[in-house]
């Protein structure tokens, strides 16, 4: 498909929008959150199976808790199916109890991790520049980090979504993701565990911002990145949502914890 461009004027910056482009495979990635166990690694490995014996279009990943990553990674070792963390401390060791480097991760098996998540903001105080400082640490342990973004409901009330999302992206995103493999997921909180969703448009309008700051950030490469949608992605919803402007896969919390229900979201890719 031949990209049209569409014009965007916010606050008296103007950003050129693509149509839909696949720059890259679309990213389908399982957010286990605080939760899994025997029968949840059994399901993951079925779908590895599946996925190895008709690879999908899109590349898969599943985030589970940290203590099961070595368990997932070798349930599924040898199939397409990926497996990434859920956060990582930046130092790569040290007196941090009960913290884990993205060396370790990559010790027990993964390839990903998750970053920024809102969980980690809300509950844990996280904010742009230690999502940042986690960045880095990824990149330099080889992870390809999944750094997510998003308003919450007052600031989308205020009708200030685009401000909030476009200043985490400028300081979670340390330049030095340039040459290097990464996603962005958008994830507003509001739409994460509540069932509720944004309409299509708001999630193209937001990820058309996010795709102008990538190019202006890292250049040409920054059309490579793949923009994730996350917050309440369901098979009822996901093809919808994967169809849409500058989408370029989808982050699944709740519907990932099962495998044929995250299988359907898969196909939708
Ligand atoms: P949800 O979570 O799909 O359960 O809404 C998404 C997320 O937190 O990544």
């Amino acid at each position: 498909m031949s990209p049209v461009s569409r014009t965007l004027v916010l606050a008296g910056c103007t950003l050129e929008l693509t149509t839909k482009r696949t720059p890259t495979r679309p990213v389908i990635a399982g957010n286990w959150k605080m939760n899994g166990d025997a029968a949840a690694i059994a399901g993951a490995r079925r779908l590895a199976v599946q996925l190895a014996a008709s690879p999908p279009r899109a590349r898969v990943a599943l985030c589970p808790p940290t203590s099961l990553i070595h368990r997932l990674a070798q349930a599924v070792a040898g199939t397409p199916l990926l497996v990434g963390g859920q956060d990582c401390r930046a130092e790569a060791q040290g007196a941090f109890t009960g913290d884990e480097s993205a060396e370790m991760l990559l010790d027990a098996g993964a390839r990903m991790v998750i970053l920024g998540h809102s969980e980690r903001r809300t509950l844990h105080g996280e904010d742009d520049a230690l999502v940042a400082a986690k960045v880095l640490g990824a990149l330099r342990a080889g992870l390809e980090p999944i750094i997510c973004v998003g308003e919450t409901l007052d600031q989308r009330r205020t009708g200030r979504a685009i401000e909030v999302v476009r200043a985490q992206i400028r300081v979670s995103l340390p330049p030095e993701l340039k040459g290097n493999a990464f996603c962005v997921a958008y994830e507003p909180v509001w739409a994460i565990g509540s069932g509720l969703i944004p309409t299509l448009d708001d999630i193209e309008t937001i990820h058309g911002v996010i795709r102008a700051d990538l190019l202006d950030m890292f250049g040409a490469a920054g059309a490579e990145v793949a923009i994730l949608y996350g917050g309440s992605v369901k098979p009822s919803n996901a093809a919808q949502i994967l169809g849409g402007r500058e989408v370029g896969g989808v982050l699944v919390g709740g519907a990932s914890l099962d495998s044929e229900t995250f299988m359907e979201i898969i196909a939708a890719a």
